[in-house]
C-alpha cells in the first residue's frame, strides 16, 4: 500500500516541485545521489574505485517530452565516456530509453542510443539500458537487440517480478546479450507480475541460475543478503569463478554488504546516479524501504 502510494506520487509534478525545492530534502537525497554535476559524480566514482569496486554512472532523467531534451541527455552521455577515459575510471554507464525520447519518437531514441553505444565502443566501454515499467519492456528489449547486432558493448536489465523474465533471459542470452538481474522497482498489475515477495525472490534465484550458467558475464543486482548468498552458493557449487560475474548495488545502500563482498573477493559494481532530475529515482528508493521514508520525513521536518 505504502509502496504503491509512493510510486504513484513519484509521477506527481506537484510533489516533485515541493520535494525538489526543499533544501532539507536535497540534503537527505545526497545519501542516494552522488550530486548534481558530473564533477560530483566523478569524485564519487573515484572513491568507489579506490574502495575496490567498479562503477556505473547514471545521469538521472526519464520520460523526456521534447526532442531537445532527448538530444541534450544523449550529449551528456556521449561526453561521459570521454571523461571516464580521461580520468582513468573503472566505470560504465547506465541510461533509460525514455530519457532518450522513447515516448516521443522511437526512431530518434534508437539513433541517439546508437551514437552513445558507438562512443562507448570507441572507448572499449559498455552501456547498460536500465529497464523501466512494463509498458517499455518489449521496446527496450527490441532496441537493445537491434543495437547489439551492430556493436556488442550494450546490454539491458531484467526484472524478476515479471512472469515473462525467465523466457526473456533465455532469449537475450541466445543473442549473446549481457544482463543485469533485478527484482523490479515499478508498480505493475498482478496479471503480469508476481505480487508476493516470496515468488519474486524464487524467480530471482531461478533466473540467476540461468544467467550464471550461460557462459556470458552478467550482473546480479540486489541488496538482499539472501539473494547474494544464493548466488555465492550456486557459483561455488557449479565451479563458477568470482570473476565470471559481478554483483551490483546502488550508491549509498547497504554499504556494509558492499564492503563485505569486496572483502570476500567478489566483483561489485556500484550504480552511481547524479544530476538534478533525481525525484523519481529518490521516490523509488523510498518505496523500497519504509525506513528510508521515516528517515526522510524526520529530516524534512527537523529545524
Ligand atoms: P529487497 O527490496 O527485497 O531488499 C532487500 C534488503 O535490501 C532490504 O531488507 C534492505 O535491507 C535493503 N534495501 C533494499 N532497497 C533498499 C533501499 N532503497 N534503501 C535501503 N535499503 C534497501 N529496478 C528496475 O526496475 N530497473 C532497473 O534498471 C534497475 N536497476 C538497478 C540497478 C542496481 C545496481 C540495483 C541494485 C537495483 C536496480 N533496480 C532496478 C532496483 C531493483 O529493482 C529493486 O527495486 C531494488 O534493488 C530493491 O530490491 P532488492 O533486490 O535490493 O531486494
Amino acid at each position: 500500500m505504502l509502496r504503491s502510494t509512493l510510486l504513484a506520487l513519484s509521477k506527481s509534478p506537484r510533489v516533485a516541485k515541493f520535494v525538489t525545492h526543499n533544501s532539507l530534502s536535497r540534503r537527505v537525497v545526497r545519501r542516494f545521489v552522488a550530486g548534481e554535476s558530473l564533477h560530483d559524480a566523478v569524485a564519487a566514482v573515484r572513491a568507489v574505485n579506490h574502495a575496490g569496486c567498479l562503477a556505473s554512472l547514471d545521469c538521472l532523467g526519464e520520460s523526456v517530452t521534447t526532442e531537445p531534451e532527448a538530444r541534450a541527455a544523449a550529449a551528456v552521455y556521449a561526453g561521459m565516456f570521454d571523461r571516464i577515459a580521461a580520468e582513468n575510471l573503472v566505470c560504465n554507464v547506465s541510461l533509460k530509453l525514455t530519457q532518450l525520447g522513447l515516448d516521443l519518437d522511437r526512431q530518434l531514441c534508437q539513433e541517439l542510443l546508437a551514437e552513445i553505444v558507438a562512443r562507448a565502443d570507441a572507448h572499449r566501454n559498455f552501456v547498460r539500458i536500465d529497464m523501466e515499467g512494463s509498458a517499455y519492456t518489449d521496446r527496450t528489449i527490441e532496441i537493445c537487440k537491434r543495437i547489439h547486432a551492430q556493436r556488442d558493448c550494450v546490454g539491458t536489465v531484467l526484472q524478476s517480478y515479471l512472469f515473462r523474465t525467465e523466457q526473456d533471459a533465455r532469449d537475450l542470452i541466445s543473442a549473446g546479450i549481457r544482463l543485469r538481474l533485478v527484482k523490479g522497482a515499478y508498480q505493475e498489475p498482478p496479471g503480469i507480475a508476481f505480487a508476493k515477495k516470496s515468488d519474486v525472490d524464487a524467480n530471482y534465484v531461478r533466473v540467476m541460475k540461468i544467467l550464471l550458467t550461460s557462459g556470458l558475464y552478467h550482473g546480479i543486482a540486489t541488496h538482499d543478503p539472501r539473494m547474494q548468498e544464493a548466488t555465492k552458493n550456486f557459483a561455488s557449487e557449479q565451479g563458477i569463478r568470482k570473476d565470471q560475474f559481478e554483483f551490483q548495488m546502488l550508491y549509498g545502500i547497504r554499504t556494509d554488504l558492499q564492503a563485505q563482498l569486496i572483502r570476500e573477493g567478489y566483483r561489485l559494481r556500484v550504480y552511481i546516479p547524479f544530476g538534478t532530475d533525481w525525484f523519481p529515482y529518490f521516490m523509488r528508493r523510498l518505496a523500497e524501504r519504509p525506513a528510508n521514508l521515516k528517515f526522510f520525513l524526520s529530516n524534512l521536518f527537523r529545524r
